[in-house]
């Protein structure tokens, strides 16, 4: 099944918006199957962005992502990358819709308050690097059955 990492950044932290943030994914309908409040390491930063290296920004992304704790989630359920990624809106938080987590929650891209991963793949791959095995639960939440026919 498909799975995404959705992360809330040091500012989410910082301005008290974790219950916020965990209840729209909560809300949706979305099974949470890992969490755990972080610290990270500048090399997780950088293994993470990885991509973006090259960017003129990048060296001011690693420093806000290791700035204060973070919120570390897996969140698992059909279509939830694509999902996840219209729930947290669009990354500069100025054209992020009225509606989405950036949209209401956020003014700048250099403060856009959570993560989501942007393919399947990348769900998995982002997963495997912020948690161990030991730290993620298979479970069936009650409300499974009303949720998907
Ligand atoms: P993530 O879900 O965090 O990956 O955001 P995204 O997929 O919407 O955007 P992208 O992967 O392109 O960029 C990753 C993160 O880098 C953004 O969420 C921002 O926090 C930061 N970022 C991207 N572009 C800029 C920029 O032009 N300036 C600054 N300061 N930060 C940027
Ligand atoms: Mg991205």
């Amino acid at each position: 099944v498909e799975e995404t990492y959705i992360m809330i950044k040091p500012d989410g932290v910082q301005r008290g918006l974790v219950g916020e943030i965990i209840s729209r994914f909560e809300k949706k309908g979305f099974k949470l199957t890992g969490l755990k409040l972080f610290q990270c390491p500048k090399e997780l930063a950088e293994e993470h962005y990885k991509d973006l290296q090259s960017k003129s920004f990048f060296p001011k992304l690693i420093d806000y992502i290791t700035s204060g704790p973070v919120v570390c989630m897996a969140w698992e359920g059909i279509g939830v990358v694509a999902s996840a990624r219209k729930l947290i809106g669009a990354t500069n938080p100025l054209n992020a819709e009225p509606g989405t987590i950036r949209g209401d929650l956020a003014v700048q891209t250099g403060r856009n308050v959570v993560h989501g991963s942007d393919s399947p793949d990348n769900g998995k791959r982002e997963i495997a690097l912020w948690f161990r095995e030991g730290e993620l639960c298979s479970w069936t939440p009650v409300q499974e059955p009303w949720l998907v026919e």
